[in-house]
């Protein structure tokens, strides 16, 4: 039986409410197909930034760095500034264990109504592939004058070579790996005319390498515009870390609830752990009152399973998701009144029954 050892981070908020029920689910596939978890967990979070003055200790990603995968709720409380939560923890993981491909799916599940009028499950289907530690969130920069009417801002984005193919090699493989072979690149080479020209450059010498994927590119404007109006026109989307961003919330906006989104932020090579959290975050607006969906959680485990080797297990996992958005027990986001716990232990349930 394979062992998996798993850094548990529930973080803040609804974070502590929903992991449970991701590990619940995950510990029922475990069961059904033989997986065997050791799962430990750590209170990186804003309350113990608000008690000690640091969202983790100083050798917090020594702690971790030799697990398997990392199983992350959210962070963030109203108490703590939210670029302090972000870059006391998930920056540096992200960073540190070189997770430079951050990863989400875009489908229009069953139960839960799109946005967009007149879609069917099935007919939205695609991967956002977003690069995860370079181009425009970089912290080389800085102010001047601060305070006067001379004041000067500056931040750069950084686009290198390695960061930039690395990424497109894992799109393009991606995209190689699924029916329709087709990658989308976001760009904005028009206004934005050093770096994103640049984009566009090793775009079109990675595609060489994989002559049988269909390539294409729009400008990130009409690209977002695309998402709403044809969004089965794409497979895999590839896009720098702003951009890449921005269409990863869109993405799942238009097909549903944010509640569940999940996400994956990769290191492809196993060097490092990778890490596996829904889209959304602690949500403070409805925390403690145990009506969180837990799915994005859930299918974050998934996701998991997935880069584990266990794609069996995933299926398993996806496919009791899909039962239990048809049928109910639904969360209030997804248009019914049951509990976290409830949805939670529905989905454990169709997983331990899967054939
Ligand atoms: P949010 O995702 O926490 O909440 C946005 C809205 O969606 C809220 O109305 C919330 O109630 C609802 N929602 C979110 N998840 C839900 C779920 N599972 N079930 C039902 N409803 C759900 O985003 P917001 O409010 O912008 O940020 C709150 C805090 O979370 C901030 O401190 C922010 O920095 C942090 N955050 C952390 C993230 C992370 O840990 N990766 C990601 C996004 C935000
Ligand atoms: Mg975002």
């Amino acid at each position: 039986m394979a062992t998996h050892r798993i850094a548990v981070i529930p973080g803040d908020g609804i974070g502590k409410e929903v992991v449970p029920e991701g590990i619940r689910v995950l510990e029922a596939a475990g069961r059904r197909f033989g997986i065997d978890f050791a799962w430990e967990s750590f209170d990186w979070s804003c309350e113990r930034y608000a008690e000690t003055g640091a969202m983790m200790p100083e050798d917090g990603l020594a702690q971790i760095r030799s697990h398997d995968a990392i199983f992350f709720g959210a962070v963030g409380f109203p108490n703590v500034p939210d670029h302090v939560s972000l870059w006391g923890l998930l920056i540096p993981m992200r960073r540190g264990f070189q997770q430079y491909v951050n990863l989400r799916p875009v489908r229009l599940m069953p139960g839960i109504p799109s946005p967009l009028a007149g879609r069917a499950p099935g007919e939205i289907d695609f991967w956002i592939v977003r690069e995860n530690t370079e181009g425009e969130y970089s912290s080389i920069g800085g102010r001047m004058f601060e305070g006067t009417d001379d004041e000067v801002v500056v931040q750069e984005s950084i686009f290198t070579r390695r960061g930039v193919d690395r990424i497109l090699r894992y799109a393009f493989e991606l995209a190689r790996s699924r029916p329709k072979k087709h990658l989308t690149s976001a760009t904005k080479s028009n206004g934005i005319a050093i770096t994103m020209p640049f984009w566009d450059e090793r775009v079109r010498a990675v595609a060489d390498e994989y002559p049988d994927v269909r390539t294409d590119q729009y400008h990130i404007d009409i690209l977002t515009a695309h998402f709403v109006q044809h969004p089965d026109w794409f497979d895999v989307v590839v896009g720098s870390n702003l951009f890449g961003d921005i269409l990863s919330d869109l993405g799942p906006g238009v097909t549903g609830t944010i509640g569940i989104a999940p996400s994956a932020n990769l290191n492809p090579e196993r060097a490092f752990p990778s890490l596996f959290e829904p889209v959304h975050g602690s949500a403070p607006d409805i925390a403690g009152r145990g009506i969180a969906n837990p799915i994005g959680q859930i299918w974050s485990g998934a996701m998991m399973l997935e880069h584990l080797g266990h794609a069996d297990a995933a299926a398993a996992v996806m496919a009791a998701i899909e039962g239990v958005l048809t049928t109910g027990p639904r969360t209030r986001d997804a248009g019914g009144t049951a509990n976290t716990i409830e949805v939670g232990t529905a989905i454990a349930e169709a997983v331990a029954s899967a054939r």
